[in-house]
């Protein structure tokens, strides 16, 4: 193969055109940097694409898991969730006072719902499930229904890296089957305002409380003299801009593409890698929107550590990534008791798993280019 002469190729990138830096100057000519009508218009626009009713546009993917927690959760309240995601999931339930149990996952590297149910049997008090749609695959929505309709939980989706998904006629964040979900719009994700983050949901109640929620737990009504406002309750500064949503309604037009784009990838990854010692997380099947091309390899049969495959790709500019550390097991998450959790999976996980290069810009040449590197580096 020819030397490409190339730049670093990260995990994952943003892929920014004229029009969008058209749209950012526009809204920064225009009389509203924030609380104007961009963000309506994102957040419609966003309603519309996911099939939920209602949506919330915040500063970022956290402030939404925290004000989604806000809404949903109370002191104390036990809730299930997986220790493969980033930390913002299940710190979200400790910004409440809420506590996390965390559940093994799958094979597909999402929670294992059967073990959900498990728990739930075991234990009537548990409040809400807390999903994360890991690398962009759908959450199981039949059996999340079942445990809905059956245990009478909460449900919280988190979408920060599967906008774009489908289970069937399902789509991500349209909440068929939970309260809440969430979105992140950082640079590495499908879209991006920059920072960025939405909340979206089916009830009107849930959306109002977030709406006062975000702005500072401020009402004004009608009724009130033109200069009131009464603080009902303890709220936070989570505004969006006009400015990012001007980007983000830019962006949103453009998701169909980039999405197709990921798809193109992970068949050509999923080719070179049939029949290998490189498998894929899941193969392609149409559920998953591809934030993360996940791969796992059993390093105990190969003369390289994980440690050092990381460290020879990225002197090759292959900027590979490891997604996720199990929370759990994470000092903080130690010091309150936690980390003894079962979770093999999880465990085998950490041990085999990394993410390879994947969004829009990844040219073929790019993408053939860290195929080659990689089985070179493997062998
Ligand atoms: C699964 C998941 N949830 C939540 C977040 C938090 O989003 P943000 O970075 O926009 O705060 C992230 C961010 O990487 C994430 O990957």
């Amino acid at each position: 193969m020819k030397n490409l002469n190339m730049n670093f190729i990260p995990y994952g990138k943003q892929l920014i055109k004229q029009d969008d830096i058209d749209a950012v100057i526009q809204t920064l000519k225009s009389d509203y940097l924030t609380t104007g009508p961009k963000v309506k218009e994102f957040e419609d626009a966003l309603s519309t694409y996911c099939g939920a009713k209602y949506t919330i546009a915040v500063s970022n993917g956290t402030a939404a898991l925290h004000l989604a927690s806000l809404v949903l959760l109370s002191k104390d309240d036990r809730v299930l969730t997986t220790p493969n995601s980033f930390l913002a999931t299940a710190n979200s339930i400790l910004y409440v006072g809420a506590k996390p149990i965390f559940v093994d996952i799958a094979k597909d590297g999402n929670i294992d719902l059967e073990l959900c149910e498990k728990e739930l049997q075991k234990d009537s008090t548990i409040k809400a499930i807390y999903t994360v749609a890991f690398s962009g695959n759908m959450i199981d929505q039949q059996k999340l229904k079942y445990l809905k309709d059956t245990y009478k939980i909460t449900i919280l989706e988190d979408y920060a890296h599967a906008i774009g998904a489908k289970d069937g006629a399902i789509k991500a964040a349209s909440c068929t089957n939970s309260d809440i979900s969430i979105l992140s719009f950082h640079p590495v994700k499908h879209m991006t305002t920059g920072e960025g983050g939405a909340i979206t949901t089916n009830s009107k109640e849930i959306y109002e409380k977030l709406l006062i929620l975000r702005g500072h737990g401020m009402v004004k009504t009608p009724q009130m003299k033109p200069w009131e406002y009464e603080m009902r309750e303890l709220g936070f500064n989570y505004r969006i801009t006009d400015i990012q949503c001007a980007l983000g309604v830019s962006q949103l037009k453009k998701l169909p593409d980039f999405i197709e784009r990921r798809f193109e990838i992970a068949k050509r990854y999923d080719k070179a890698f049939q029949n290998t010692i490189v498998k894929p997380l899941y193969t392609f099947d149409g559920k998953s929107s591809y934030h993360l091309y996940v791969v796992q390899v059993d390093f105990s049969k190969l003369p390289i550590s994980k440690v050092d495959l990381f460290q020879a790709l990225r002197e090759k500019n292959i900027g590979i990534q490891l997604h996720y550390m199990p929370i759990n097991k994470q000092p903080y998450y130690k010091s309150l008791g936690y980390g003894g959790e079962h979770t093999p999976n999880m465990d085998k996980y950490y041990e085999q798993c990394f993410s390879l290069p994947m969004y829009p810009l990844l040219s073929d040449e790019e993408q053939e280019y860290v195929i080659k590197i990689l089985f070179e580096e493997l062998m």
